[in-house]
């Protein structure tokens, strides 16, 4: 009988200890924080799921690398190997590296949007919208109805809503969009995959009328890992296969490494415009780098030369898309209201179905990320109204899981904590905020129990 468990496609050779503090201490701690995860120093979190990003564990064979950084200035053989390694997947021309997916973000709708255009994404993340907004241009979320559904289970909830984005052409006019972008997986939809078949409709759709299309390719090889279990015609397919197909069918890409580049920081910018990407190399060298290094060290390079393409191997993508679905069916199991399916990187709980007595201007996402802290020392983050403010469309809690961190009994513990939580969520109460920045303001914010705003 062949073997079913799917087991961890890797041993440990170096451990980095975590530290238990009692639930006195992080009522105190939490109070301090300002009821914002954000605020927490890390050593007083047990399990750290606030983030996928730059969080995950490298490999021998990237540490091996770092040891072969070349830090030259200018024409680092690092670069090299950072390029080649991308273009063998990604297939773009021009390869710019930057620090992280951000600046990459920053540096594309600087050069290639203005104000009064539109941007038209499956779903921005929160940082894509900002740096949209930030040149005056308006970010369109079109994801599919399905995909503002949670607890509707369908293969590719990230899919591009193909019949809305023709009519917000029709409607908007090609000249005011400068390029459409697919968020592959959509993280801010609940980490869901956009299948082959939508991109190719979406890449269809802008040829026709010569818009550009981007990639926001964070977690290309998870998305392309769905993509061969669920879309006919792609099963016998590698990741890499599918991932090339993929990027085939657009013009460029931002990219944050420290999602599946496997790295701790670094980003890049692609595309296949060489006039586009002049301009943008002079605003890298500006604000970033030289263009061959654009920020990051030589070492850096390296390792996501070497990360892009350990995303890809199967035996890793089986286990990664196996361990978040484990956490995601455990609880779901038991009655707590998840996005379902489990996404790639990440377990999306509904957080106005959880807590249905806190009214959404209360926070319900904040409210229950802060109770989860409380309970078992798990840090979580809000994608709902703190993050996005009247334009969200819902009120998620992510529970995000690092690249080859955590084991099995992590994970198991997580899945306790949180029926816990569950059980006794009627005495979870809802938060208001008492100080806010202007951009992003999710992670600086300050919030106060609704109960004690009221009594002062
Ligand atoms: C879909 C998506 N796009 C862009 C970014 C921004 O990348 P970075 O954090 O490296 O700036 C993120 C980060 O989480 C993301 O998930």
């Amino acid at each position: 009988m062949p073997v079913k468990t799917i087991i961890e496609p890797f041993r440990i050779k170096s451990v980095e200890p975590i530290r238990w503090t009692t639930r006195q201490e992080r009522e105190q701690l939490l109070r301090a924080a300002f009821y914002n995860l954000f605020l927490l120093p890390a050593d007083d979190v047990l399990i750290d799921l606030l983030t996928d990003s730059g969080t995950g564990a490298m490999s021998t064979r990237q540490w091996a690398a770092v040891m072969e950084g070349d830090e030259s200035y200018a024409g680092s053989r690092s670069f090299d190997h950072f390029r080649d390694s991308i273009q063998e997947i990604f297939g773009y021309k021009r390869v710019i590296p930057t620090h992280q997916g951000r600046a990459a973000e920053r540096i594309l709708f600087n050069v290639a949007c203005k104000k009064g255009d539109v941007v038209p994404n499956n779903t921005h993340f929160d940082t894509t919208r900002a740096n949209v907004e930030y040149v005056g241009a308006e970010a369109v979320d079109l994801v599919i109805p399905e995909g503002r559904q949670p607890s509707l289970k369908h293969p590719f909830k990230g899919n591009m809503d193909v019949a809305a984005l023709a009519e917000l052409i029709e409607n908007t006019g090609r000249a005011r969009i400068p390029l459409v972008m697919l968020t592959v997986t959509n993280n801010s939809g609940g980490g869901q995959p956009v299948s082959m078949d939508n991109v190719r409709q979406v890449s269809a759709l802008c040829r026709k009328h010569r818009i550009p299309l981007y990639f926001d390719a964070c977690r290309f090889a998870e998305n392309a890992y769905f993509i061969k279990l669920r879309e006919p015609g792609h099963e016998s397919k590698t990741p890499k296969q599918i991932a090339q197909e993929m990027f085939s069918y657009g013009d460029g890409c931002t990219m944050s490494a420290k999602k599946d580049g496997m790295a701790n920081i670094g980003g890049f910018l692609c595309t296949n415009d060489d006039s586009l990407a002049q301009l943008e190399k002079d605003l890298l060298i500006l604000t970033e780098g030289y263009p061959t290094y654009g920020g990051l060290a030589g070492r850096d390079l390296e390792a996501v030369a070497v990360g892009v393409q350990e995303a890809l191997r199967e035996d890793y993508l089986q286990y990664r898309i196996a361990s978040t679905a484990y956490l995601g069916n455990h609880i779901a199991e038991q009655g707590v209201p998840i996005v379902q399916p489990p996404g790639g990187h990440a377990v999306y709980i509904d957080a106005r179905a959880f807590l249905p007595h806190v009214p959404q201007d209360q926070f319900p996402g904040v409210a229950l990320a802060a109770e989860l802290y409380l309970e078992g020392g798990i840090r979580s983050v809000e994608i709902g109204r703190l993050m996005f403010g009247g334009a969200a469309k819902m009120d998620l809690v992510r529970l995000a899981i690092p690249r080859r961190v955590y084991t099995q009994s992590h994970i198991d513990y997580v899945v306790e904590v949180i029926l816990e939580v569950w059980k006794n969520r009627e005495r979870i109460q809802g938060l208001r905020l008492s100080h806010e920045a202007p951009y992003l303001r999710h992670f600086t914010a300050r919030l106060e129990p609704v109960e004690r705003a009221v009594a002062r």
